[in-house]
């Protein structure tokens, strides 16, 4: 018998297997398909202080071993999320969820950050300063240690739940912003958002994406982001939670060996939204035949 029980700020959950912002809705959704309390928990989607209709359309492009989006953070609001998606989401989901707010402003991040600590359902905040598809808001906060640093500050001031920063791939250095969130308060590091790409249409010979470039997730990212969860875990003493082409319960172990605690899956769910439920029900098998006995022992077993 395998324990695939691991610990985030004092969370414990059954499972690594988180499903990451924006590939899941609020659960509800899912619910439909498969009882999703199988999961670790769940990541809902990027919720900014005002609703969002979000960017024009075409919004995807798909790639060999992966797509590029740019959906422009669309949400009906934190106001909206409070009062109609998260009673929904409690009616199937009855395990701590972990709130990913993106914003605009300090302010925006703030002023969301301190509405959803009222909520009891929430276990963990995701502070997104890596959104790649909006102008003034979103990856501009998360391309700086200084900047990232102040968002992590002024939200630190107005909750007492974990907060995680989940950083963006598209920086020179991402170790420094780590390390620069961590000393101004978080609790823990998540890595890594979409890589910044573009795809170009040969018959239009125009950008297949209306806001002409968007987020490329995928599995052809993984060996992007095992890299730099292994860099970020190496310079940072809070937990990290790894995602970025996550598709198996092989790449779930490879990212904890990496360093992350816990593992987040998003393309896969477009692809097939049985992957996290696919996932979870591979991983004792895979831990067995790899001798692993416990998740929580391999956590940076590479290093
Ligand atoms: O465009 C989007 O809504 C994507 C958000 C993100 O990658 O954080």
């Amino acid at each position: 018998m395998v324990d695939t029980r691991v610990t985030l700020s004092g969370l414990t959950l059954d499972n690594p297997v988180i499903p990451a912002s924006g590939t899941f809705g609020y659960g509800y959704e899912f619910a439909e398909l498969y009882d999703i309390n199988i999961l670790g928990s769940f990541s809902f989607k990027g919720t900014t202080r005002e609703p969002r209709y979000g960017n024009p359309l075409p919004r995807i492009a798909e790639c060999p071993a992966g797509m590029i989006n740019s959906v422009g953070l669309q949400n009906p609001g934190i106001d909206a999320v409070i009062s109609q998606e998260l009673p929904r989401m409690r009616e199937v989901f009855h395990k701590p969820v972990i709130a990913n707010i993106s914003g605009f402003s300090v302010e925006e991040y703030v002023e969301c950050c301190a509405k959803i600590e009222k909520e009891d359902c929430v276990g963990l905040i995701e502070v997104n300063v890596s959104c790649p598809n909006v102008h003034n808001g979103g990856m501009s906060f998360g391309v700086s240690p200084e900047s990232a640093a102040l968002v992590t500050r002024e939200v630190r001031r107005v909750t007492k739940k974990p907060i995680y920063i989940k950083l963006s791939p598209n920086v020179t250095d991402i170790v420094s912003i780590a390390a620069a969130c961590e000393q101004a308060g978080a609790d823990g590091i998540s890595l890594i958002n979409t890589l910044l790409g573009m795809r170009i249409d040969l018959r239009t010979r125009r950008p297949v994406i209306a806001n002409k470039m968007g987020g490329f997730s995928g599995s052809a990212i993984f060996p992007v982001a095992v890299r730099m969860v292994y860099q970020v875990a190496e310079a940072v003493s809070v937990p990290v939670i790894g995602m970025g082409g996550v598709s198996s319960a092989r790449d779930v172990i490879e990212m904890m060996l990496a360093g992350a605690t816990a593992v987040q899956v998003g393309a896969a769910n477009l692809v097939n939204p049985y992957a996290c439920r696919d996932i979870i029900n591979e991983l004792p098998g895979v831990m067995e035949s790899l001798g692993i006995h416990s998740l929580q022992e391999i956590i940076g077993g590479a290093h």
